[in-house]
């Protein structure tokens, strides 16, 4: 799974922009070896969504955040909204991002997830730590805690958790994939112990991932995917990292 995380970011010209040079840039005629998804604004749904069926590609519109269901609040977008613009298929809920400037805590973001799931959309929950963390070695007691928001809960097949570190967000810095790696191991046997139907999530990877070092990461067992800020905005980019992604998934 790639998806591309766009932020505050687009206008209608760099749409069409982005369409055109990643459409020179992808190979195997669009065929993926997973899920593959761009999540604009929501104000710039529709030009994206037209882009992709105009251009005949597999490519899922993604939501940014959704209102959850006890903060319909002004500017909120619900997940019912979603469910009926039928250009929505996944969610991305908690991200660090909003965390931080939103104050988002774990019951705020379980209650959007359990709208997301009342409407079909699958959830890409986004759990990481501090830098601060980090250093103190408090890494899987932090993504514990964040991950407990699923305990009994039954989650959809698609169930997507991104790990994103915090400092490795837009900083350029990464960590070592091994370490990714096995952090997402982690990931998986805890959501599938504490989930209500022993789900194993897919787990992607987010933080500073561009083409460069794609394929460091994409090639460790339990990275399933990357979650795309800063190199998704540049189509080629995006298509690159894709094609790293197909070549070793694709058979
Ligand atoms: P980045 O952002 O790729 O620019 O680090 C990733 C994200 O915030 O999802």
């Amino acid at each position: 799974m790639i998806i591309a995380n766009w932020k505050c970011n687009g206008s209608k010209s760099m749409i069409d922009e982005w369409f055109e040079s990643y459409k020179s840039t992808i190979k195997n005629n669009g065929v993926y070896a997973g899920i593959l998804g761009i999540a604009p604004p929501a104000i710039f749904i529709n030009e994206v969504y037209d882009q992709i069926k105009k251009n005949n590609l597999d490519i899922d519109t993604i939501s940014q955040d959704i209102a959850g269901y006890t903060r319909k609040f002004t500017g909120a977008i619900s997940a019912k909204m979603l469910h009926e613009n039928c250009a929505y298929s996944f969610c991305i809920i908690g991200h660090s991002e909003r965390r931080i400037s939103y104050n988002e805590d774990n019951k705020i973001i379980k209650d959007k997830i359990l709208e997301c799931l009342s409407c079909d959309i699958n959830p890409i929950l986004c759990i990481g730590e501090s830098n601060e963390e980090n250093k103190l070695g408090k890494t899987k007691e932090i993504l514990e805690n964040q991950l407990m928001i699923l305990k009994n809960m039954t989650t959809s097949d698609s169930l997507t958790i991104a790990y994103e570190p915090i400092w490795a967000i837009g900083t350029g810095k990464t960590p070592n994939p091994k370490d990714v790696n096995d952090i997402h191991k982690f990931i998986k046997d805890i959501v599938q112990s504490i989930s209500g139907n022993s789900a194993t999530p897919i787990v992607i990877y987010g933080g500073s991932v561009n083409e460069d070092n794609a394929q460091s990461f994409l090639k460790e067992k339990f990275v399933d995917g990357a979650l795309i800020g800063g190199a998704s905005l540049d189509g080629s980019k995006f298509a690159n990292i894709v094609n790293t992604f197909n070549g070793i998934n694709l058979k």
